[in-house]
């Protein structure tokens, strides 16, 4: 495998020698560059090969959040990710659509190896330069335009209440996937493991919430709602149940938290590859889905056929991008491939699989071509087979419950 380089900004030239001896036994898979200001890491870039950035937030001149908006536009398959202080906190709202990761600064060693490594990691299994360029370019995704209206609604109204906001973003998600980045790197300081949005929504507060959606304007309106081909509505309803009956399997096989929550962000997200695909290169997405509807074939391998991965992989990418949870992202990129997931055990990657099957079994209209199967041989194996027709009743319950509420 090619070596990755790694480019670091920043304007004390003794953090960038502490760096460079932190990252000293690194040297064998990775090289390292380093720059004291904005006009000299463009420069860098413009010699070319960079794969990922880090970069001061304040330096004088040009700051980190208008050399990252740059190398965004310039170098869109380039990781973005910014060291911030906690006196950065205004500066930093300007950046949550032009950074991949936030890490606090003073950079802890281990955490900051980890997420290099884990990001090019990552750039490693996306083979294709065109996705990865449109993939790392993105911000945010688009959001239903309803749910976007009335989250606006709510931080307008003087009445509205933290728990109001809470309540529609994690019914979207476009603006869930987008909070759960926030807290899940060092934005303002919190670096939390934080599954669930409305816990994310609760750390961020209100006044950021209200910052980021009418100041900066970070989660976007859906500008084609429905194609004739592709029913956006559609795979937000499958989103939402598959979480939910994602999360009733999770708790009822298991007390661990983070195993339910992880469950129930990845059913939410599973399917983000389609919203991804769909907003950024919508004819040729609604080719894939008029290949899928009227030949025998499944989405997935029209989607193989048209840009050569599925929407599991390019949601995987995105998701481990924007650095949530390791579990997380491998549920999104296996949902349909178990069986070469590493650790086809119990857990949510095998609880998404089965939820995303039920969900579709209890509601075949959403489906777009034939069906997908349930991967009996892995199930058996995990000693959970003998357990389908239960948790089909149990989602099958919760849903008539929810139609009826
Ligand atoms: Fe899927
Ligand atoms: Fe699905």
């Amino acid at each position: 495998m090619e070596k990755k380089t790694v480019l670091f900004v920043d304007d004390e030239p003794n953090i960038l020698s502490g760096l460079q001896r932190m990252l000293r036994p690194m040297r064998r898979t990775m090289n390292f560059k380093f720059a004291e200001d904005g006009p000299a890491a463009l420069e860098i870039m413009a010699a070319g090969n960079v794969d990922v950035v880090v970069s001061d937030m304040r330096m004088p001149g040009m700051d980190g959040a208008t050399l990252l908006a740059t190398i965004q536009e310039k170098y869109p398959h380039a990781i973005r990710i910014m060291l911030t202080g906690q006196a950065d906190n205004e500066a930093i709202l300007r950046t949550v659509s032009v950074v991949h990761q936030f890490l606090a600064k003073p950079a802890d060693p281990e955490l900051l190896k980890q997420v290099i490594n884990r990001a090019t990691a990552l750039q490693d299994l996306m083979a294709d330069e065109r996705l990865k360029e449109v993939i790392s370019s993105i911000g945010s995704l688009p959001s239903l335009p309803e749910t976007y209206a009335r989250l606006q609604q709510v931080l307008r109204d003087p009445d509205g209440s933290l728990a109001d906001a809470a309540a529609v973003i994690e019914q979207d998600l476009a603006m869930s996937a987008k909070v759960l980045q926030l807290v899940n790197s060092a934005f303002f300081g919190l670096f939390r493991h934080i599954e669930s949005p409305s816990r994310a929504v609760n750390l961020l507060g209100l006044d950021t919430i209200k910052a980021l959606v009418l100041g900066v304007g970070v989660f976007e309106d859906m500008k084609v709602v429905s194609s004739n081909t592709f029913n956006v509505k559609a795979l937000w309803s499958h989103s939402m149940a598959t979480a939910a009956f994602a999360k009733q399997i999770a708790l009822r096989e298991s007390g661990d938290r983070e195993m339910i929550d992880h469950a129930f962000v990845a059913g939410l997200l599973h399917d983000v590859g389609k919203l991804l695909l769909f907003s950024r290169m919508p004819d040729e997405y609604e080719q894939a889905v008029r290949t899928a509807t009227e030949t025998s074939c499944s989405l997935l391998e029209a989607e193989q056929g048209i840009f050569g991965l599925s929407h599991g992989d390019v949601g995987g990418y995105l998701i481990g991008l924007w650095g949530l949870p390791g579990p997380v992202v491998e549920s999104i990129t296996f949902h349909h491939r178990l069986h070469r997931y590493p650790h086809p055990g119990f857990g949510p990657a095998l609880i998404v699989h089965v939820a995303d099957y039920i969900s579709y079994r209890l509601d075949p209209d959403q489906c777009i071509g034939e069906k997908p199967c349930l991967d009996e041989e892995i199930l058996d194996q995990a000693g959970m087979l003998d357990r389908i027709d239960e948790w089909s009743d149990l989602c099958r319950e919760l849903q008539e419950k929810n139609s009826d509420g």
